[in-house]
């Protein structure tokens, strides 16, 4: 029907009128008549369906499980530096391996998302791919058609069929408003507009997805060159209907690329999304084949990594949190400063050595910086302006919320309240922590627990399980649905299976992994309690620390009785037969390897590479030690881990090579 064509053609337009070029031409009440009356059309004429079609932008409600496939050409990296002196050995290797003097360089903007891969056939969106290992990513072309700046129909005079890589994102402001709602609704908040776009493109729900404010930016097309420029390439590809900001420029001297790299730097907090470099491309297509690739990265392009950004500000006071196991974290209460594109109001401190080492005093001005985390930390204090009367910080020697004598256990950096079973954040966190998703998954949000407790109705986990339809229906918020759905998923926490239990009941230093790893050996609460402290040591990665805890926990009275309320109201205190057959491993790939998960990763959630290792038979360890087989490293490792991993001379693996050593 050529009304139905004229109307894509149209919507089309300005959906990137709005979405690309951000200048609409029409108002949204005009293009919302349109796209009724396209949906009305569409509807009538059932054959002329098109999941390309401007309607379709709003996702399907049906779950689709993501299929993997193989990349056309490989989604390789690249190459990361940090100085000027990397950028100049990086030009001398470019010419070097050239054989000439002068060099055309393109300088664009790194993007700080997950990269995509878009396969267009005859202008219109066949294929998205994640990056997955490189070469093979998952199938998550219904997402893709819910972003708005991915064209699903290209304009003007594009090739018959190419592919085209990019970088999916969301904007930092809009990130923010989306955590916030998050927040409010009880859900886990997102670390980074990063992490939010990586968990948005895993939904098996593209209608969900359709929900994300995420954007993709262009800057890359493998194989088809438009012409012999990566410059002129990108102006092409917008000129296609890409989302390309109109900002990269050509370098003939690393001057001029260091004045672009000063230049971003300066202005990237104006960005409305993240970038955390910029890359730098031979921009020659035949000069680019000329240099090549390695098995991972391209020898004609490299990323220059801004360092994180600083700023300095007054420190007002210390806040003392106290968290669900008693220990005492300070946060820094700060003048409020511009970092990095937000108002920053407060720090972390860490613990008492930290702010002893900073050597910190009140309404000192301090150095803070911004690393992936959305916490900013103090870096250092500004010794040289420091007033004659300042004071000294000195750490707090009882809990703010109950006021018992805190204690700090030798060789640990944290000092605890020991009051347990009385103080009031304790308790709610131990809650908060027991209802967790990767723990008891009960549906139930902070300020809930927050009400159940102040009406007197909870004042441990335990108790959870003895809420009734009355006692909810009677407070505030609480409708009947709300309620019974309370009441249900409480009940079905019943069936969660022993080694979350025992990760939810919430003993110190106890983490997902190393439950799992106790329940293998003693699959009961009973067995564990009736286990001693060496037997406890001789699990594997169950060190005296953990052991010792263990042990205090289960011969403490008061967990005692909480444990036999849960027993009572029929919560798993022990390894169903079910279980212990459904352990059995796939494959023995990684058989008598024992590996430590850190980081994030591009192909999948860290919780599913634990998965991972375990179906081939791996073994999930939570610390390095010798006996460590490799350190399993995605972005942003931690630090800690990385250094001992140094020290001990254990090898760190990054994804790519993780996934491509397992036969799938
Ligand atoms: S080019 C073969 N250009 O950064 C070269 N990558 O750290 C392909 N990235 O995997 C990459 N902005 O996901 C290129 N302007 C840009 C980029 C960019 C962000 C991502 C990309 C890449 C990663 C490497």
């Amino acid at each position: 029907m050529q009304r139905i064509a004229d109307l894509r053609k149209t919507l089309h337009e300005h959906n990137y009128n709005y979405y690309v070029k951000h200048d609409p031409t029409i108002s949204d009440f005009e293009f919302d008549k349109l796209l009724a009356e396209l949906q009305q059309l569409e509807q009538a004429h059932p054959e002329c369906a098109d999941p390309n079609s401007p309607t379709q932008r709003v996702g399907s409600d049906i779950d689709e499980q993501f299929v993997h496939e193989n990349h056309s050409y490989p989604m390789l990296s690249l190459a990361n530096s940090y100085s000027f002196d990397d950028l100049q050995e990086f030009d001398i290797r470019v010419k070097k391996g050239l054989g000439v003097e002068q060099v055309v360089y393109t300088c664009e903007l790194k993007y700080d998302g997950v990269a995509i891969s878009l396969q267009y056939k005859n202008g219109a969106l066949t294929r998205a791919l994640t990056r997955g290992d490189g070469v093979q990513g998952d199938n998550i072309t219904a997402n893709a058609r819910t972003i708005r700046s991915i064209p699903t129909q290209l304009q003007g005079n594009f090739p018959e069929e190419f592919e085209i890589r990019g970088e999916v994102c969301m904007p930092r402001a809009k990130f923010e408003a989306f955590n916030a709602v998050r927040a409010v609704a009880g859900e886990q908040p997102f670390a980074n507009p990063r992490n939010a776009t990586a968990g948005s493109l895993k939904l098996q729900n593209s209608s969900q997805v359709a929900k994300r404010p995420l954007e993709a930016f262009m800057y890359y097309i493998p194989a088809f060159q438009p012409s012999d420029s990566h410059f002129e390439n990108l102006e092409i590809a917008r000129s296609w209907g890409f989302n390309v900001p109109a900002v990269a420029q050509k370098c003939t001297s690393l001057d001029e690329i260091f004045a672009y790299i000063q230049l971003w730097d300066k202005k990237r907090h104006n960005l409305p999304f993240d970038i955390d470099g910029i890359v730098i491309k031979v921009d020659s297509i035949n000069l680019q084949q000329e240099l090549g690739f390695t098995a991972k990265i391209p020898r004609w392009a490299i990323a220059y990594k801004f360092k994180a950004e600083e700023a300095r500000t007054r420190l007002l006071s210390i806040d003392y949190q106290v968290g669900r196991t008693g220990a005492i974290t300070p946060v820094a209460n700060l003048e409020p400063v511009q970092l990095a594109g937000t108002v920053v109001k407060r720090a972390s401190l860490y613990n008492s050595d930290q702010i002893a080492q900073l050597d910190l005093h009140i309404d000192d001005y301090v150095f803070i910086e911004k690393g992936g985390e959305i916490i900013p930390k103090v870096t250092r204090a500004d010794v040289q302006t420091r007033s004659l009367f300042a004071h000294k910080v000195e750490f707090i020697t009882h809990c703010p919320e109950c006021g018992t004598q805190l204690v700090r256990t030798e060789g640990e950096a944290l000092f605890y309240c020991p009051n347990s079973e009385n103080c009031a954040p304790q308790i709610k966190g131990k809650i908060e922590h027991f209802v967790g998703r990767k723990a008891m998954n009960i549906g139930l949000a902070e300020a809930t627990i927050d009400q159940l407790f102040k009406a007197n109705l909870i004042h441990n986990f335990a108790d959870l399980y003895t809420l009734t339809y009355e006692n909810l229906i009677q407070l505030e918020r609480f409708a009947e649905k709300s309620a019974r759905n309370l009441l249900q998923s409480i009940a079905d926490s019943k069936q969660v299976p022993f080694a979350k239990v025992l990760f939810a009941i919430g003993i110190r230093h106890v983490g997902e992994t190393i439950a799992k790893t106790i329940v293998k050996k003693y699959p009961s609460i009973d067995a564990i309690s009736a286990a001693s402290i060496m037997d406890l040591e001789a699990i594997p990665e169950v060190g005296t620390k953990i052991a010792e805890s263990i042990k205090q926990y289960t011969k403490n009275p008061a967990n005692q009785a909480i444990i036999e309320q849960l027993r009572a109201h029929g919560v798993q205190l022990e390894v169903s037969e079910n279980e212990q057959t459904n352990a059995e491993p796939l494959s023995q790939t990684l058989a008598g390897k024992s590996i430590v998960v850190s980081g994030v990763f591009q192909s999948k959630s860290r919780d599913e590479m634990k998965a991972l290792i375990e179906v081939h038979g791996g073994k999930n360890a939570s610390g390095v030690s010798k006996n460590t087989s490799f350190v399993l490293a995605g972005e942003g490792i931690g630090p800690s881990k990385l250094e001992k991993a140094q020290q001990l001379g254990i090898p760190i693996v990054g994804e790519e090579e993780f996934l491509n050593s397992l036969i799938m």
